[in-house]
């Protein structure tokens, strides 16, 4: 029992070193969009808006005149006034969603379909580090299904409904940013003959799972780019990055024994949730990034993904082999 304790430890400290690392050594090359940018009107929808990043998405778009929708699985209704009470809009409404259940996402688009005439930005932030190895409610490994299934049926729904219109050249370009990781480099290759089957690992390969669907979603997000973008136009601009670590709320499954440790931390080390949405909002409303498709940012500067993230073979198969793991549970057509 002491053993597997201090394997424990010894995993979140790596994790925590690796973390204060990436912040200590990146350095920014990007500005972020000044406040003054507004975005009067437009439709944005951010998933996990009830805590950390996605919260402070939601203010700061709020603040520049979004129309902002909230898919929370939790906070409701406090996360929404906060909303809006920080950003001083009303424009705010939440919506109930669990990422980790098909027919939720599928009752969500529903709602959506029946209430919002389109979306023109929408963050795809919900994320989560569980404390031991879970099942989906349709049997999905938990984060497979979080941080990439429920996206990816997510985007189809939304594009189906005609809610993401691709631009015709004459308007605003809509854009779809996924919120990923840089543990997505360090992941193994995705195993196409287990995808997204439940593993029953230990607690100290949480964040090896971890990575393993961020890079199943960083993957997604470059595929999911070159397929609605055929070059040279930018018809839906699909961007991911890494927020660098963020005092959120990220490790509250973490053992009690480690809290005294983790929670100071990344109080001292982490960025305030406030300064790690600035990527996001760089994302969401700098000219520039409607412009262009398929950026990858680390905190404030661009790099390129994980070779294998852009490999359009390796894409093409998460596709398409998704698409089988999706489809038995769509919803009937009639
Ligand atoms: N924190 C970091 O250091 C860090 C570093 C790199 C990347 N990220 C990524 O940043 C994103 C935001 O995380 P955060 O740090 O802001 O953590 P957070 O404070 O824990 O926020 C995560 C959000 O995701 C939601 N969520 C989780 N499972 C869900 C489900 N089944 N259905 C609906 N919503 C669900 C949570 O809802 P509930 O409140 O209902 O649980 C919460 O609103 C995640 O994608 C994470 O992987 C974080």
């Amino acid at each position: 029992m002491a053993f597997l304790e201090s394997k424990r430890i010894k995993s979140v400290a790596s994790a925590l070193r690796a973390a204060i690392g990436q912040r200590a050594t990146e350095r920014a090359s990007i500005e972020p969009v000044p406040r003054s940018q507004r975005i009067d009107g437009k439709v944005c929808l951010v998933t996990g808006a009830n805590s950390g990043l996605g919260k402070a998405v939601a203010i700061d778009l709020a603040e520049r005149g979004g129309v902002v929708l909230m898919a929370c699985r939790g906070g409701h209704p406090e996360a929404g006034e906060e909303v809006k009470r920080r950003s001083s809009s009303e424009a705010v409404r939440m919506l109930k969603v669990d990422l980790a259940d098909l027919s939720s996402i599928h009752r969500l688009c529903d709602e959506l379909r029946s209430t919002t005439p389109r979306i023109d930005i929408a963050v795809l932030n919900a994320g989560l580090m569980p404390r031991r190895a879970s099942r989906s409610k349709q049997g999905f490994e938990l984060m497979f299904a979080v941080h990439f299934l429920a996206n990816r049926v997510l985007v189809d729904r939304l594009l189906e409904d005609g809610l993401l219109n691709p631009s015709d050249g004459a308007g605003e370009t809509p854009r779809i940013i996924l919120v990923s990781s840089e543990t997505h480099r360090n992941a193994e290759p995705i195993d196409f003959g287990r995808l997204g089957a439940f593993a029953n690992y230990p607690f100290k390969d949480g964040l090896k799972h971890y990575g393993q669907s961020k890079l199943a979603q960083c993957t997604f997000a470059q595929t999911l780019s070159r397929r609605l973008n055929p070059e040279p136009e930018v018809r839906i601009a699909v961007h991911a990055l890494c927020p660098g670590p963020i005092n959120s709320n990220i490790a509250h499954e973490a053992p009690m024994l480690l809290k005294p440790l983790l929670s100071p931390v990344m109080k001292v080390s982490f960025l305030d949730p406030a300064k790690a949405a600035l990527p996001v909002t760089y994302l969401c409303c700098a000219k520039v990034a409607g412009e262009r498709t398929g950026l990858y940012l680390h905190m404030m500067r661009e790099k390129a993904p994980a070779p294998e993230a852009s490999d359009p073979q390796n894409g093409a198969k998460l596709w398409s082999e998704s698409e089988a793991l999706m489809r038995p549970f769509a919803p009937d057509p009639s």
